[in-house]
């Protein structure tokens, strides 16, 4: 195929027709977007467009059968008014991983980091400017040929969208620890960032949220007893000076900020251990006074810091703060602006 992706400009940009440093994630989107075919067995005809509907075929396969997968990724700007991506090629890399579970077709990762950094660098007036705050983008890849029947679809849409974004959670968050849905399983689809998987989270949130709880602690199916994720957000637990975070057992998302709070605790001289932690080991530890901090991390939310566990059963109270939690936040948004040096190599200028 070829990789020159054309541009149709808009007449007006409306970016000043937003203030964009008080504004809701997912409730103005930019000008343009990215559009990307897939027929015949390949990938055709690239090109940034206005933003505009997209004439779906009622009998599409996404809208039957679920073959719809995306990312999240945010854009800052950098020292110089520079947009910056953080880490995109890993994004490529795991939609190309969601692709292969939900039997869909690769996304060339060249052109999907292509396609960001023109889209963003068109978009440079829409990257917010407040701490915390940025230009989510989310790149998304569906089944659109119209067939009733169970099988891999044979045409695709790969598309990018972009939504400015303030910070997400400004306080600490409530966690209810499930114990009668789950979100996972073993050799499900829990790995993959598929949009089924989010669709099955949405009642059981609800109802957390009508108990008085913010989201979900998402517990293993067999005896809800391992520690999962934290809504749509990966979980670190500290435990005397060590965190713990859970492994990637299969139904884990692998998280791209979590990769980097990985990193950079380990950096800032912590020792984290990725492997299955219990509710009765985060008990324990409360009980005998080891129970530092929690938080969770994703892109949407950046880091979430967390002041309660708990169900109908128990509750554990976060009181010691975040000391860790906040330290970690403040040097990633410093990284993503460049306040500080990007030592790991993570941020990629969008020009
Ligand atoms: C993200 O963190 O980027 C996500 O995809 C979560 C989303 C449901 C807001």
């Amino acid at each position: 195929m070829q990789n020159a992706i054309k541009i149709s400009k808009v007449t007006e940009s409306k970016a000043h027709e937003v203030d964009l440093n008080n504004i809701t994630m997912g409730t103005r989107f930019t000008d343009y977007m990215f559009i990307c075919d897939y027929q015949n067995g390949e990938w055709n005809n690239p090109r940034i467009e206005p933003l505009a509907l997209i004439p779906t075929h009622p009998a599409a396969m996404a809208l039957h059968y679920g073959q719809a997968i995306f990312e999240g990724m945010k854009a800052t700007l950098g020292k110089d008014g520079t947009p910056l991506l953080f880490r995109p090629d890993q994004n490529a890399k795991r939609m190309n991983f969601s692709a292969d579970r939900m039997g869909m077709p690769a996304f060339p990762e060249d052109l999907f980091v292509e396609a960001l950094k023109q889209l963003v660098a068109i978009e440079k007036d829409w990257v917010p400017t407040q701490k915390g705050s940025a230009l989510y983008l989310r790149p998304f890849m569906y089944a659109d040929e119209p067939f009733i029947g169970m099988r891999a679809a044979t045409s695709y849409k790969f598309i990018v969208i972009a939504s400015p974004a303030g910070p997400f959670f400004s306080r600490p968050i409530k966690l209810y620890a499930e114990n009668q849905y789950v979100r996972a399983v073993n050799g499900g689809t829990g790995e993959a960032k598929a949009a089924g998987n989010y669709a099955a989270a949405i009642r059981p949130t609800e109802y957390a949220k009508a108990k008085g709880y913010d989201q979900v602690l998402w517990l293993d199916a067999q005896n809800f007893e391992y520690i999962q994720e934290v809504g749509t957000m990966n979980i670190f637990i500290k435990i005397g000076e060590k965190f713990i975070t859970p492994d990637l057992s299969g139904s884990i998302l692998a998280g791209i900020t979590r990769m980097s709070v990985i990193e950079l605790l380990k950096h800032k001289g912590f020792q984290v251990e990725e492997r299955p932690i219990t509710l009765s080991e985060i008990k324990e530890a409360h009980v005998n006074g080891t129970l530092e901090e929690a938080f969770g991390v994703g892109t949407a939310v950046g880091i979430a810091m967390i002041e309660e566990v708990g169900n109908e059963d128990f509750k554990i109270a976060f009181t010691k703060g975040n000391p860790v939690g906040n330290d970690v936040q403040d040097t990633l948004n410093k990284i993503k602006v460049q306040e500080l040096e990007d030592t790991f190599g993570w941020i990629v200028e969008a020009k």
